[in-house]
């Protein structure tokens, strides 16, 4: 049987999760990888209806996702989840009952995710009308030990795709194609140089 695994995006609100969620479902579903998506704001839509943003409203959503993730990796899917969870100590929680866990951290400086505001809930944010936001008055603490970290106001979305992709071809999780990804001499080190601290290979 196929190795599932989960890849898990953490970052906060307009960080590029979602994108490159998609992004990177498509690809993966062009070498037969099954995914299937488990994106925050859908979340919230059904499997975590009537949840909010309070510290434990949060660790319930993913712990939820994760138990969801968990399923469907160990049935051989990749499970690909896009929620902020701004908390450490739950997404430890939850890499810790999965097989496969790659963790993605969407980094990006709060100033720029203000500046760039596609949803506009920043503005709503600063001006108090949401309370309790991530990165303006609620915690997001970034993981220290994450298999790929991507820069999303940095990079284009092609380069954290072909990043990802990469990490996962090294990590045995994805069959490796000849050529199909681009990056960089200097990207492969940096993947692979990550890969070797965290005792991948
Ligand atoms: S998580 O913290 O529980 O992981 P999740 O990813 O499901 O969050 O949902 C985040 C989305 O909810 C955001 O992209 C945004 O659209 C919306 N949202 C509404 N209120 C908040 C808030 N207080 N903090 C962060 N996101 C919020």
């Amino acid at each position: 049987m196929k190795k599932g695994f989960t890849l898990w995006f953490t970052g906060m609100s307009g960080a590029g999760k979602s994108t490159l969620a998609e992004a990177v479902e498509k690809e993966l579903l062009e070498r037969g990888v099954g995914t299937e998506i488990l994106d925050g704001d859908v979340i919230r839509t059904n499997l975590s209806k009537g949840l909010g943003f309070s510290k434990e409203d949060r660790d319930i959503n993913i712990r939820r996702v994760g138990f969801v993730c968990r399923l469907l990796s160990r049935h051989g899917a990749c499970a690909i989840a896009a929620c902020i969870s701004p908390y450490a100590a739950v997404r430890d929680e939850v890499r810790e009952s999965i097989d496969n866990f790659v963790e993605v951290f969407c980094e990006a400086p709060v100033e720029k995710l203000i500046e760039r505001d596609v949803k506009g809930l920043y503005k709503k944010a600063l001006a108090g009308e949401i309370k309790g936001f991530t990165g303006i008055d609620d915690p997001y603490e970034a993981p220290e030990k994450a298999e790929i970290v991507v820069k999303t106001t940095e990079e284009t979305v092609e380069e954290s795709v072909g990043k990802i992709l990469r990490t996962l071809e090294l990590m045995g999780l994805i069959p490796a194609t000849d050529g199909g990804t681009d990056y960089s001499e200097e990207e492969e080190e940096e993947i692979k140089k990550r890969l070797s601290d965290l005792g991948y290979i």
